[in-house]
């Protein structure tokens, strides 16, 4: 039996926090702890956590109301909130969650170790300082979070948009790329250990620049570089910004043929008035001529998009505009949400004036015509033939397997005891909503 102390780590919010709570495993491996798969088993419990929205926030206030009372059984465990929330609200979060031990923010994840000495020694202890340069580009990563399979490599962090809703310049800090080096040597050994797909993250891709000896890597140069030097790997990447996304992104998709084919392009409204306020910086016709650009080179290409409903001063003609665009847009999936009002952003000093009745209504109406769009774009699937690629058996039955298309829809099919990570040839049968379903040929 090992003698090391067990960590589990629970994580909320977008892709980039799974990274970070990847890169903070590793951290603190290094430091004598082993990962635990559930909290009861834990002496250190860290909660990585999102503040996005006020929902979000709430839930994380609820989970440390339940850490809290495992913690008055236990005095011995120790509980770290760490990430966006232990940033925006730092040391307020030992009064409203008492019991925490630590905090630290997405910077700070190299001094847990010291951190935690810290609160050995009966204090509380605290780093929310963000950093101008820190992209643990000196950490590899534990893959422990998404299978044998796929993986996520961050490959730059925080944001200098400041998109006038958003807190994430706020909670990540500026926009900062790691090395293509590092980027390499992480897919290299994630190949090494037999991983079949990476998602590159940052919160805007296309701004991604670096420089090493004398070779310069803008974002289609790097992904033109990973698709080359790992052909087997099927590559995806998230997010980009639409101001961002250039011909030369969209050429180096179209001629690689491990890159798969969708991607995530966030649109947040259809109106130009609300655009321009959100700070986004395209307006809503800039953003169809992407789209379309896109899909001149690449016309099989899946796009997915998220939507804010009832941002500040959004009419009924707003509304509209942004449901015309969805159509026009011909989205196979959206993530679609109510404005939340962040404190200390641009749109918190706007009047958040669509009542919360209003703000439902729209969300349910942007629903409905995203089921419809979802529903037709896996209609038109049938009959083709896609490669995919098998994660894994079906929760439904035994007989049946499930996998992926580059476009990234799930399609589920009669199979048996094929490993996860191999691929294979669906013909498309049928569809609901939500998935695909065929047959291997
Ligand atoms: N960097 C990514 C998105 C990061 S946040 C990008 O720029 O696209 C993910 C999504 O959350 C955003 O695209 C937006 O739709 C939503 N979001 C961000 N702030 C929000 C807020 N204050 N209220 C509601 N939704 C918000
Ligand atoms: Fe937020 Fe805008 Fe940056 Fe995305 S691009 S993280 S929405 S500020
Ligand atoms: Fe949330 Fe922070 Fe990501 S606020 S969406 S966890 S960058």
């Amino acid at each position: 039996m090992s003698k090391n102390k067990k960590l589990y780590i629970e994580t909320y919010g977008c892709q980039m926090n799974v990274a970070d709570s990847e890169v903070v495993a590793s951290i603190l491996k290094s430091d004598g702890f082993d990962l635990c798969s559930t909290a009861m088993d834990a002496d250190l419990i860290l909660v990585n956590t999102c503040s996005i929205r006020d929902n979000a926030e709430k839930r994380v206030i609820a989970r440390g109301r339940q850490l809290q009372a495992m913690k008055r059984k236990n005095p011995e465990l120790r509980i770290g909130i760490i990430g966006c929330m232990a940033e925006r609200l730092s040391e307020t979060l030992f009064e409203k969650l008492v019991g925490i031990d630590l905090l630290a923010g997405p910077d700070s994840y190299k001094r847990l170790p010291e951190l935690l000495k810290e609160v050995e020694s009966h204090k509380k202890a605290s780093d929310v300082i963000l950093s101008t340069t820190e992209t643990y580009e000196d950490i590899d990563p534990e893959h422990y979070q998404t299978g044998n399979i796929a993986a996520f490599v961050s490959i730059m962090r925080g944001c200098n948009n400041f998109c006038s809703y958003c807190v994430v310049p706020y909670t990540r800090g500026r926009e900062r790329s790691r090395p293509a080096s590092s980027i390499l040597h992480e897919i290299e050994l994630l190949q090494a250990q037999n991983f079949k797909e990476i998602t590159l993250l940052g919160q805007n891709v296309n701004s991604y620049y670096s420089t090493e000896s004398s070779t310069e890597y803008r974002f289609p140069a790097l992904l033109d570089k990973v698709a080359t030097d790992f052909p087997e790997m099927r590559i995806r990447f998230a997010t980009s910004h639409p101001k961002d996304l250039s011909e030369e992104l969209v050429l180096v998709m179209a001629n690689h043929n491990n890159i798969c084919k969708s991607i995530h392009l966030p649109v947040q409204s259809g109106s130009d008035a609300i655009l321009q306020r959100m700070n986004r910086k395209y307006s809503s016709s800039a953003y169809l001529k992407k789209i379309e650009l896109i899909r001149k080179h690449i016309p099989e290409i899946t796009i997915s998009t998220d939507v804010i409903t009832g941002f500040c001063g959004e009419t009924d003609e707003d509304h509209r505009a942004t449901l015309e665009l969805m159509k026009k847009a011909d989205f196979y999936y959206a993530y679609m949400f109510k404005y939340s009002r962040r404190e200390g952003t641009a749109a918190a000093k706007m009047q958040d004036d669509v009542p919360e009745k209003i703000k439902s209504e729209r969300l349910d109406e942007i629903i409905s015509v995203q089921q419809e769009l979802s529903l037709q774009s896996n209609k038109n699937d049938i009959g083709k033939t896609f490669e995919v690629m098998v994660e894994g058996c079906s929760k439904r039955s035994k007989k049946q397997m499930f996998g992926r298309t580059g476009q990234n829809k799930v399609v589920v099919f009669d199979a048996e005891n094929l490993l996860p990570g191999t691929f294979v040839k669906i013909v498309i049968t049928d569809c609901t909503t939500a998935t695909l379903k065929g047959e291997m040929v």
